[in-house]
């Protein structure tokens, strides 16, 4: 959802005059954080990128722009230094290593104070330290880098900008909360650098994402909550205006807490509090501190955030859109005047308590959110590219790529479809690839994956080289049909006869040459060597299968999969999501290699009456993904799994150290919190959080007897409400033609009943899926002015009131 054209009215008042160095003044700032020196005079330029959270959001989108690039800009000229420069810079904040000596920096002789290491000044590696508690050589304060290489260098030479950028903010910010927070961060930094540690942020913070779903995920699902019936350019324009709120959020300069002491309830201001450090420390800080991971405001925080700073948030961004109406291309001026109209619809469901949207369960249908990625797509390179509606940046880095980047996540990206997962850094991903197809080339990936482990990876080389064909014919009564096709069937009417010998030989030629049926042919040497016969039911949205095969000499060599994946793709491209065969007992285990499988997803009256039924044959289903290239999709796969091996070998490098065994335990101790196990957080453990509930539920792990009887009250109660009549029985295909075009996971009380009764629902979780999916469908299904949609509310109202009853819920 981000992207597109943005407003953007983030005051970052960095101060980009003060983006250039005085060696002595950060000198200073780094005594400040180990305390032994505190008070920095301004010398030179000064240091100082003020981060100016908790000020006033004044359109200075520009300054803050400029200031980025200067931060940027500033880092380059460090990083492009000689390295004996660099070397100087990093002993100001590296701890001396001569033995017992606790001086955290080298600094400057009292003469060269006013000298700056970022421009001509380099000290001699033995000029003594002017700490008097030190005297040490310079090049003690550097015996440890030794060997540091030169990214490593430059990652510590960024962290150190960052720390006097901090430094500088601290000094300026008037908010004491925001001030606690710099300086947290400024320490943080400052440790890390110590360390040569990578800044992780823990503590009573906690992890984002911080709420669910998130405010980005949650305007996703207003949009189809409440637009998804307008027509395709409508819905676009309110998509684009949710991208443009999205885009305004993330980029606001949320008020300090002590502004808003006035305006908040007790219980808003202290929760407001914590989401503003939150904000701090995820989100605003490390947008000017890139060695610190920045999150998107949007993604981590939800509901209890966009509650407490809408009004005065969308009053801004009102005003916003009028004062930049002019600017927006008379194309685009329709996402100025849809604002208000969005904003009020998104306040609405901000109050209302069981709005759907802030479910976490309530998800848009995969088509809605496919097709909503795809538009983001097509917008965003016009954005890209400079639009004139882009009044800011969708992206916080599209001040360019930072020119020196740790290892930095924007994880939770996907989080409009899904919840968030934790994901990997893009540039270890990137690293990985980048090894992954280096060793291709070298071979080495044939050591590790032989190549025949995908014959499918042979038959697309022939396909490439043009080797083989593949095309699909069909006869026609209406059109002329041309030689070389008319040959073609005939060449596959005799390849499925003598690979079908069960199959009588009339009634083969009479379906290939039906002209309701279509033949996938694979042609080698311009013959036939293999084929799919098959009748597409677009009305039903299935295929039927009815002859597959390869020629004996051609079998087992992937041209029998390669078929199916073709036919696979050919009907997602028309809009066919389910295919459908009668497997004879030898076929089976093909059509199992291919995905297919004897579960048949599909409701029977959708393909009953339409598909050939045989007697000694077993029914197999096939749903398609539409966004799977079936062709590609081993090669994908195959992809993935070397890259995932490549991580899983970098990670194990990493990984590698020996710590000393827990003495702990033989000192007495009974137990240690699993936190405090040294190297446990290195690998990627993190500890688990659990939302609390104030009295525990029915749990899993009850008796599962009384789970069923408290189920099958609940059911009856159900059952036997006035709303309850659209959803007491399976819908059939004959009263609602295009419901399972829409419904892929149909669900109704009639099925619950059976599936209670035949020990189903071992888990509350279970039952409540059940019963979950039940709603969703009516309110996918049916707009929110029909009568069945508000049966929907209504029943699921009194049914989570049942389940509360019975101690069952646990919201
Ligand atoms: N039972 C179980 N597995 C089978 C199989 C069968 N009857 N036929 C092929 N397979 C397996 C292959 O061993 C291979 O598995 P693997 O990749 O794990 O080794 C996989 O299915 C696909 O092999 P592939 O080389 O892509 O297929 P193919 O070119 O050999 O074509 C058939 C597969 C079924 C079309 C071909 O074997 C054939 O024409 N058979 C006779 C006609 C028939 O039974 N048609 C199906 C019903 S209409």
């Amino acid at each position: 959802m981000s992207g597109g054209p943005s407003i953007t009215l983030k005051s970052q008042p960095i101060d980009g005059n003060n983006t250039g160095n005085a060696a002595a003044q950060q000198q200073a700032a780094a005594n400040g954080a180990s305390g032994s020196g505190s008070s920095s005079t301004p010398n030179g330029s000064g240091t100082g990128a003020g981060t100016g959270a908790g000020a006033s959001n004044a359109p200075a989108e520009g300054t803050r722009q400029n200031s980025l690039q200067r931060i940027q800009q500033r880092k380059q000229k460090v990083f492009n230094l000689p390295v004996p420069q660099k070397l100087a810079k990093l002993s100001m904040y590296s701890a001396c290593q001569a033995e017992g000596c606790r001086c955290t920096g080298w600094k400057t002789p009292q003469e060269n104070r006013h000298r700056d290491v970022e421009s001509s000044y380099c000290p001699e590696f033995n000029e003594e330290c002017r700490n008097s508690s030190c005297r040490h050589s310079l090049r003690s304060h550097i015996a440890h880098l030794d060997n540091i290489s030169s990214s490593s260098m430059d990652e510590l030479l960024g962290a150190i900008i960052d720390m006097e950028n901090l430094f500088m903010s601290m000094q300026r910010v008037e908010d004491e909360d925001t001030k606690k927070v710099y300086l947290y961060l400024f320490r943080l930094l400052r440790q890390c650098v110590l360390t040569r540690q990578q800044a992780v942020i823990r503590g009573p913070l906690g992890d984002p994402p911080f709420e669910s779903p998130c405010i980005t995920k949650a305007v996703l699902s207003l949009v189809f909550y409440k637009y998804n019936h307008l027509s395709p350019t409508e819905l676009q324009t309110m998509t684009e205006v949710a991208k443009t709120f999205l885009n305004f959020l993330n980029h606001y300069n949320f008020e300090s807490p002590s502004t808003r002491r006035g305006d908040l309830t007790h219980e808003d201001a202290s929760n407001y509090k914590i989401n503003y450090t939150r904000w701090l420390v995820f989100c605003h800080v490390p947008a000017f501190c890139n060695s610190l991971r920045q999150f998107e405001t949007s993604l981590v925080f939800g509901r209890t955030l966009l509650r407490t700073v809408y009004q005065y948030m969308s009053q801004q961004l009102k005003k916003k859109c009028i004062s930049e109406r002019d600017r927006f291309p008379e194309d685009k001026r329709s996402i100025i005047t849809q604002m208000p109209k969005f904003l009020e619809a998104l306040r609405a469901e901000l109050l209302k308590d069981d709005s759907p949207i802030w479910d976490p369960n309530y998800r848009p249908p995969n088509s809605f959110v496919i097709q909503q990625r795809k538009r983001h797509q097509e917008v965003t390179p016009s954005v890209a590219g400079g639009s004139a509606v882009s009044l800011g940046t969708s992206k916080r880095s599209s001040v360019g790529e930072p020119l020196h980047k740790r290892p930095k996540k924007e994880p939770l990206e996907r989080s409009t479809t899904s919840e968030s997962v934790d994901d990997l850094p893009t540039d270890v991903v990137m690293r990985a690839m980048k090894s992954v197809s280096e060793s291709k080339t070298t071979n080495k990936s044939e050591i590790l994956f032989p190549v025949n482990v995908s014959r499918d990876e042979n038959v697309k080389a022939e396909e490439q080289k043009r080797a083989i064909e593949f095309h699909v014919v069909g006869n026609s009564l209406t059109k002329p049909v041309d030689k070389q096709t008319v040959l073609w069937l005939l060449g596959l009417q005799l390849v499925f006869a003598y690979q079908l010998p069960e199959m009588p030989r009339e009634y083969i030629s009479q379906l290939v040459f039906d002209t309701k049926h279509k033949t996938l042919a694979l042609i080698k040497e311009n013959q036939p060597i293999g084929g799919i016969c098959f009748r597409p039911f677009p009305s039903q949205g299935f295929t039927e299968i009815v002859f597959c095969a390869v020629t004996m000499s051609e079998q087992v060599k992937g041209y029998g999969t390669h078929l199916m994946n073709h036919l696979k793709d050919y009907s997602i491209q028309r809009g066919i999501k389910h295919l459908l065969t009668f497997a004879d007992c030898d076929a089976i285990g093909y059509f199992k290699k291919q995905g297919f499988s004897k579960d048949i997803k599909l409701a029977r009256p959708v393909y009953a009456g339409y598909i050939k039924e045989y007697d000694s044959a077993t029914l197999m289903h096939c749903e398609l993904h539409p966004s799977i290239v079936n062709t590609q999709f081993i090669a994908v796969i195959r992809n993935q799994s070397e890259i995932l091996k490549e991580l899983i070998a970098q990670r194990h490098n990493e990984v590698q150290k020996v710590r000393p065994g827990l003495t702990c335990f033989k000192e007495g101790l009974p137990s240690i919190p699993v936190e405090s196990i040294p190297g446990l957080r290195e690998i990627g453990w993190k500890p688990q959080v659990r939302p609390a509930r104030s009295s525990r539920p029915l749990e899993e792990s009850s008796d599962p007897e009384k789970l069923a009887t408290s189920f099958a009250s609940v059911l009856q109660s159900v059952r036997q409400h006035t709303t309850a009549w659209p959803f007491l029985r399976p819908v059939t295909a004959a009263e609602v033609p295009d419901y399972y075009d829409h419904i892929k996971y149909p669900m109704d009380l009639k099925t619950m009943g059976e599936r209670l009764k035949k020990g189903y629902y071992q888990t509350r979780r279970l039952f409540m899926a059940d019963m979950a999916r039940i709603f969703l469908n009516c309110r996918f299904y049916n707009s929110p002015d029909t009568e069945y949609y508000r049966c929907a509310n209504s029943l699921e109202r009194y049914y989570q009131t049942k389940m509360r009853e019975l101690g069952l819920w646990d919201k």
